[in-house]
């Protein structure tokens, strides 16, 4: 295994430093590996909310990939928030044209608070088109009941919601449960031959601001270094769960996580 890959991550950037690009890179890079970015959206936000959102336009995050990707080719790719069909599209066409592999999907389309990012005819062109080309896709609950229009109250009902997703040609699905009103956390890794339960104990912490784009570069980071999906979503949870335990507590909202949890890299890897 070389524990030195470069990932590409594709997603927006978030000011505050404690989600997004920020969030992916700290990740990354603390992970031991090489970030990439193309960034799809810059917005003004800190631990309490968003402030503003302006979208970078999809020729220009096609640009990013692709002139980034032809000079040095990612062993693994994260995708995050994808604001619109076209911004999709696009991201499609790149990764279709550059032959990229090992894709990991944040389908990002609610925000902490509850509203919804994206509009109804992208969440179908994610659905319909991006989820089959990627090789994980990581929805939290509220994602995942729109991907479905199911409703999700237990872990049978992510099952369920896992398996609808297989169904439409995800090849591996992991449904994180820290939307549920439950004393342990449980994470659900499923594909046509295994089902892996993660369970953790949910940590009493208001500290959890990109926890979402932390697990899914830590993911993309391990996958790119070698180890198989259902490892790298083990090991992805683990590292969260140490960066929110030792959250640095800063801003008077959702505080950041502690990407930096570790320096002892190698040991993240066992
Ligand atoms: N309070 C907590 N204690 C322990 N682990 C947690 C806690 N909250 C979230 N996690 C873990 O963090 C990871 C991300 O899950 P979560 O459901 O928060 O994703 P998300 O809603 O996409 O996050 P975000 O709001 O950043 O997009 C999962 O592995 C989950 O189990
Ligand atoms: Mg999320």
């Amino acid at each position: 295994m070389k524990i030195n890959s470069k990932i590409l991550i594709i997603a927006g950037s978030d000011s505050s430093g404690g989600a997004g690009i920020q969030a992916d890179i700290k990740s990354v890079t603390s992970l031991g590996s090489y970030a990439m970015t193309a960034i799809t959206a810059v917005t003004a936000q800190n631990t309490k909310g968003i402030n503003s959102i302006i979208p970078i336009p999809s020729k220009e995050i096609s640009n990013q990939i692709e002139f980034t990707s032809k000079d040095i080719k990612p062993d693994s790719v994260k995708i995050g928030m994808l604001h619109s069909t076209q911004v999709i599209k696009s991201v499609l066409k790149s990764i279709n044209k550059l032959k990229l592999k090992k894709i990991i999907l944040d389908p990002v389309m609610v925000a902490k608070g509850g509203a919804k990012l994206i509009d109804d005819k992208a969440v179908l062109i994610l659905k319909k088109k991006l989820i089959k080309k990627v090789d994980l896709v990581t929805p939290n609950i509220p994602e995942a009941e729109i991907l479905t229009d199911l409703r999700i109250k237990s872990l049978l009902d992510m099952k369920d919601a896992a398996k609808v997703l297989l169904n439409l040609g995800a090849k591996n699905v992991l449904i994180k449960g820290g939307h549920l009103e439950t004393k342990n956390l449980r994470d659900i890794f499923v594909n046509k031959r295994e089902v892996a339960i993660f369970t953790n104990k949910k940590i009493k912490t208001k500290n959890t601001h990109g926890t979402g784009c932390t697990l899914s570069s830590a993911i993309a980071t391990y996958y790119g270094c070698g180890k198989t999906l259902k490892k790298s979503c083990e090991l992805g949870i683990r590292y969260v769960n140490n960066a929110i335990e030792t959250s640095p507590n800063f801003g008077k909202g959702n505080g950041p996580i502690n990407h930096l949890n570790s320096f002892i890299i190698k040991k993240k890897f066992k």
